[in-house]
């Protein structure tokens, strides 16, 4: 199951198929965020699982289950791989999702939540949120949520990945950004670490995306976290 996706935060349609098409052995696993899908709409999906790719489409639903479960049917007729909504939905709003999800013949792309962001501070969950509890404590209530709910995993840090397992079980999926190479910059991303290691930590997919798409030789780049997160 072990895989690299890359995040492929381009602004259109022609600059994410210029990307793509430099690939010419392989077809990544690619992740379309709300950008590019408000941008060019479901085409782009249909375009990039026209050319043989698997695709995370990261839109974060959260609203009340019955608009959830409406949308989710939508985007699993779109045949995506994996999908997400905030955990802070509630776990009836996710349950809702994985029921919308759900094709006829009982199969539907993975469903995964996103727990707290990234970019919200212990003390904007404090003050703002009004959440008494540390962000660590939050990412784990939020996790077992929804693995109560019967998601399959969550995006989170690399670094976290080895304790959302321990709290919800082994086979519960973690998805992990904030990766890079030794030898690459950081960018704005501060928790990180390698593809290697976040192999070692217990991370399911890596999502990738500077340290491929702004590379010189994206196709090695990608090569060298398959060889290093896969192999
Ligand atoms: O370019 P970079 O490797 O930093 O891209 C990481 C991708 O993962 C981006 O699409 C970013 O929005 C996404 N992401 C993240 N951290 C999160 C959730 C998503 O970096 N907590």
């Amino acid at each position: 199951m072990r895989d690299v996706i890359i995040a492929c935060d381009f602004p259109s349609t022609e600059a994410t198929l210029a990307f793509l098409d430099k690939f010419k052995d392989e077809k990544p696993f690619l992740k379309i965020g709300m950008e590019l899908f408000y941008g060019a709409g479901p085409d782009i999906v249909k375009e990039i699982k026209r050319r043989g790719h698997k695709i995370f489409l990261d839109l974060k639903l959260h609203d009340i289950p019955n608009t959830v479960r409406k949308a989710m049917k939508v985007l699993s007729a779109l045949d995506v791989d994996m999908v997400n909504v905030h955990a802070a939905g509630t776990i009836e709003m996710m349950r809702a999702a994985k029921e919308g999800l759900t094709r006829e013949d009982g199969s539907r792309p993975l469903l995964i939540a996103v727990t707290q962001l990234t970019s919200t501070s212990e003390e904007a969950m404090r003050k703002q949120l009004l959440i008494d509890a540390t962000i660590g404590d939050t990412i784990i209530q939020y996790a077992k949520n929804a693995a109560e709910a019967g998601l399959d995993g969550v995006v989170c840090s690399p670094l976290e990945a080895g304790i959302v397992k321990d709290a919800c079980g082994k086979d519960f999926l973690t998805i992990t950004p904030g990766i890079r190479f030794a030898d690459s910059a950081a960018d704005d991303q501060v928790r990180i670490t390698t593809p290697a290691r976040a192999r070692e930590i217990g991370s399911d997919f890596i999502v990738v995306g500077r340290p491929i798409t702004a590379s010189e030789d994206p196709v090695a780049a990608y090569r060298r976290c398959v060889k290093d997160f896969c192999d």
